[in-house]
């Protein structure tokens, strides 16, 4: 299976100049990964920045936290290299809220992602939750499996990763991973 290119759902370009609200942080995995806990602060503090914008900023800074979380969390738990920097995005654009993530990931990991947003993009998220719920079950795993396709599930999340190859590592890629919230969803929560 080729793991290089565009995959997941089709998400409409958007103009950096049409941003109301840009935030870049970089950070290093192996923080989060010694102190589990900084995964969920750097959300809430990212979701508490942006709720600003929101008319139920109680409502909006959960869902956003909520999602934020789940990226970063998988920051920590993918990358390859827990001391190489990954960054995490947030632009606002006024209907929607992106979020984008980097970090670079070994191939299982890179097919396992290619893997769950080719489903997601195709299945309803109901019927894949039900499934994914049932396969971890059967094996008895401490991931449930079930961040992203729960994103898309509660929020209406829109998922797309871009893989590039990392030069002279053919066993490593370079993954972007962007999310996608319209501000209806985040403000019904
Ligand atoms: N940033 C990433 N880089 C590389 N692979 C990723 C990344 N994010 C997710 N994946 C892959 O996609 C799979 C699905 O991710 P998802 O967050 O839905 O589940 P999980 O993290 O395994 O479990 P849970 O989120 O329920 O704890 C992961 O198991 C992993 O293999
Ligand atoms: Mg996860």
């Amino acid at each position: 299976m080729d793991l290089l290119g565009q995959v997941g759902d089709t998400l409409t370009p958007q103009d950096p100049a049409d941003r109301l609200s840009n935030l870049r942080i970089e950070l290093l995995p192996i923080d989060l990964i010694v102190q589990w806990r900084r995964c969920s602060k750097m959300a809430d503090f990212l979701a508490s920045y942006f709720e600003y914008h929101f008319e139920s900023r109680v409502v909006a800074a959960q869902v956003l936290s909520t999602g934020l979380n789940e990226l970063i969390e998988n920051l920590a738990k993918f990358s390859a290299d827990k001391q190489r920097p990954v960054s995490v995005e947030i632009s606002h654009f006024g209907e929607v809220i992106t979020f984008e993530t980097q970090n670079e990931a070994r191939r299982a990991e890179v097919a396992a992602l290619r893997a769950r947003l080719t489903r997601m993009a195709t299945t309803d998220p109901e019927e894949l939750f039900l499934e994914q719920l049932e396969h971890t079950a059967s094996r008895d795993r401490a991931a449930s499996g079930l961040g992203l396709i729960n994103l898309k599930k509660d929020y209406g999340a829109r998922l797309s990763a871009e893989i590039r190859a990392v030069p002279d590592d053919p066993e490593r890629f370079h993954v972007t991973l962007q999310l996608a919230l319209e501000v209806d969803a985040v403000e019904r929560g």
